[in-house]
């Protein structure tokens, strides 16, 4: 049948890496959906930069409301990041009746509600935890249980620093400049090292997980900022490692939930201890299920871009069968407490 039309907002460490694996995977993903990708346009905001990926520079644009409201195009894939102006692209190319994958945590923490309401069909397992399937398994697999807990490293970056500090004795700002070198950190890495990253994930996951509404502004944060080489190597003499953890947890009654992320300790037997590097890990508590462990790469452009692609299949899928992904399930009304209970 005749190819689904993708139009790309952002070309940066992810859009590089999506462009470069719809490229390389085209006659599988073709397969897989049953009709070809094109790559329709690609709005940048500098044209003339210098990128990770080549591609036929008659598709560059800086006109990217034009680009997504385009008759031509089926679907569009926001790697931009940020609240503005992702979110009225977004909700413009909803309007015009495109299927939207996106990657933007800020946004959907800050303003989930209007883009939910947006109508369109929305993917963005991308959003948390990178590679790792985490919201499919908790909008989907778990649509019949009931979540009490979900815990765990949400931010590659902060992991990859704490654990530079904790095996070789960097500083803080060593460490970070690392995690920026290997494309793990946002472009401006204060999201990550203030935990705005990883709080705004939380948000997201809990509210998939406890049906409710949940923004980053109810989440407790605190970020790793303060965390010296001497806090790192007396944990290590007690038998600790500090993570930064992110917590969404509900009351025993189920009326509240507690989101909160901040630096622990944890004893170097417990499995958290052992995620290294950029990875994350995530436990999910529910009443039936029991606990489950999601592990995996929680950063970086060619994990991240697989989350991307897989959602783009997914709605593609959903386009050719007209049909569209599970919609958002907001119906628990729970009082946020920040600290919460654990
Ligand atoms: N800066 C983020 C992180 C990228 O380090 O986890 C993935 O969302």
């Amino acid at each position: 049948s005749k190819p689904l039309k993708v139009a790309l907002l952002g070309c940066g460490v992810v859009g590089s890496q999506v462009i470069k694996l719809m490229e390389e995977q085209a006659d599988d993903l073709a397969a897989r959906i049953g009709a070809p990708l094109e790559l329709a346009g690609v709005a940048v905001r500098k044209p003339g930069r210098k990128r990770e990926v080549s591609f036929d520079p008659a598709l560059l644009t800086t006109d990217a409301e034009g680009l997504v409201t385009r008759d031509d195009v089926d679907i569009v894939i926001e790697v931009i990041g940020g609240i503005e102006p992702a979110r009225t692209l977004i909700l413009a190319a909803m309007a015009s009746g495109k299927s939207v994958v996106t990657a933007n945590k800020a946004l959907l923490a800050e303003d989930g509600a209007t883009i939910h309401a947006g109508g369109g069909d929305l993917y963005y397992e991308a959003s948390v935890a990178g590679a790792i399937p985490l919201l499919r398994p908790l909008r989907e697999s778990l649509a019949g249980d009931r979540v009490k807990r979900v815990l765990g490293i949400v931010n590659g970056t902060t992991n990859y620093i704490l654990d530079k500090m904790d095996s070789t004795g960097a500083s803080f700002n060593d460490a970070l400049e690392e995690a920026q070198a290997l494309g793990y950190a946002e472009a401006d890495p204060t999201a990550d090292v203030e935990g705005f990253d990883a709080a705004a994930k939380a948000a997201i996951l809990a509210g998939l997980a406890f049906h409710s509404r949940v923004t980053a502004a109810d989440v407790h944060r605190e970020g790793i900022t303060e965390i010296t080489a001497t806090d790192v190597a007396s944990a290590k003499a007690m038998g600790y490692v500090i993570k930064l953890l992110a917590i969404c947890a509900r009351s025993d009654d189920g009326r509240s939930i507690g989101v909160r992320v901040h630096p622990a300790m944890i004893p170097r037997t417990h499995p958290l201890a052992g995620v290294r590097e950029a990875y994350n890990a995530v436990f999910v508590e529910a009443e039936s299920a029991g606990q489950l462990m999601f592990y995996g790469k929680g950063a970086g452009g060619a994990p991240t871009a697989s989350a991307v692609l897989g959602d783009l299949v997914a709605v593609a899928r959903n386009r050719l069968a007209r049909t569209r992904g599970p919609e958002e399930s907001v119906y628990a009304s729970l009082a946020v407490h920040p600290m919460g209970e654990t």
